[in-house]
């Protein structure tokens, strides 16, 4: 057994002498270190030895092991300071992808506005979201005990004035674009708006309108309905289905709003169209003769058209989404969507 043992030794020796990289001191490892390696096998032999030969054959067996321990951590240590020594730049791994952030939705769907309404000859102005009542309601022909300013619940700022407010709508930037332009004037005039309202599915406080307006000699209602069409044309497609119905706002007169048939249904009737088919996406109307004076333009020489979108609302029909809330809530899993 001395003999088996002494082989042994010198086999791995000799093994342990050549071994210059990682990889084969690992094969090492594997062929005579593990449990069922033939070292561990001497020491399952000693076991079977008479109790008289144990103590001399395990003790040489004992400085046999030692001594290739020793050897083995030896030569694992120096490798590892070579290979800490060596650059620790891996010029083949793939790069790191950089994180891209993209658009909002909203901010998507209103580009895609601009751009077709620029198409059609329109510039883009923009108003303050802090506003005072003159702009956001009086110039606006709202009256002052007028029921309609309860249509949009309003957020007042305190201040001395008691007359400023986070604007309801984007119809004020209307007044001041006309007070600062002569006719003609083509624009529209996006922006945030507020309201004091319940947040659910199909409302929020804090939302987005695009507001257009188009001031002229012998404007029609058939070109706003024209431009109105084109626009949802545009937006979804040729194949679109719209349909006008009368509806009142004080600043314009005749109004109206237009509807788009309902993305989820199809105009079939489902939970967000309200079981009507039809879904509201803009308020319109021939500007209000009460409101071009207020602005100083003669209501004799000039009319014109207003129309005012739901950003949102026209996101949620372009992305088939039914609760609003979505666009708002940031959640990243969203909106790397679009
Ligand atoms: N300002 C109206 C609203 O917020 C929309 C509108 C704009 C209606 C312009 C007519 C003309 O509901």
């Amino acid at each position: 057994m001395i003999q088996e043992i002494n082989n042994l030794k010198a086999e791995m020796l000799g093994k342990l002498e050549i071994i210059n990289n990682a990889k084969d001191l690992e094969q090492f490892r594997l062929d005579y270190l593990v449990k069922k390696g033939p070292l561990q096998a001497l020491f399952d032999k000693l076991k079977t030895l008479p109790n008289t030969e144990k103590p001399l054959i395990g003790k040489e067996l004992n400085v046999c092991r030692k001594t290739i321990e020793e050897k083995f951590g030896d030569i694992k240590q120096s490798l590892e300071s070579q290979v800490s020594s060596e650059p620790t730049i891996d010029l083949t791994l793939p790069g790191r992808r950089s994180f891209k952030g993209s658009y909002h939705p909203i901010y998507q769907t209103l580009d895609k506005m601009v751009e077709i309404f620029a198409n059609l000859g329109f510039t883009v102005a923009n108003g303050p979201d802090i506003e005072d009542d003159y702009h956001n309601f009086d110039a606006l022909n709202f009256q002052a005990d007028h029921p309609a300013r309860d249509m949009q619940d309003t957020f007042f700022i305190k201040s001395d004035r008691n007359d400023v407010l986070l604007r309801t709508h984007t119809s004020p930037v209307q007044v001041r674009v006309m007070q600062l332009q002569k006719p003609p004037i083509r624009t529209i005039m996006p922006g945030r708006v507020y309201r004091n309202e319940a947040i659910s599915s199909r409302s929020l406080a804090e939302f987005h309108q695009i507001e257009g307006l188009y001031i002229d000699k012998n404007v029609t209602f058939a070109e706003l309905k024209a431009t109105m069409m084109v626009f949802a044309q545009k937006m979804y497609g040729e194949n679109i289905k719209f349909r006008f119905r009368p509806s009142f706002f004080p600043f314009t007169e005749p109004s109206a709003e237009m509807d788009i048939t309902c993305y989820l249904c199809n105009g079939k009737g489902c939970r967000v169209c309200k079981h009507s088919g039809w879904l509201e996406v803009v308020g319109c109307g021939m500007v209000h003769p009460n409101v071009l004076k207020n602005c100083g333009i003669d209501p004799e020489e000039y009319s014109g058209y207003a129309f005012g979108f739901g950003i949102e609302r026209v996101t949620m029909l372009r992305i088939g989404i039914d609760d609003i809330r979505l666009l708002h809530e940031n959640n990243y899993k969203f909106l790397s969507q679009f």
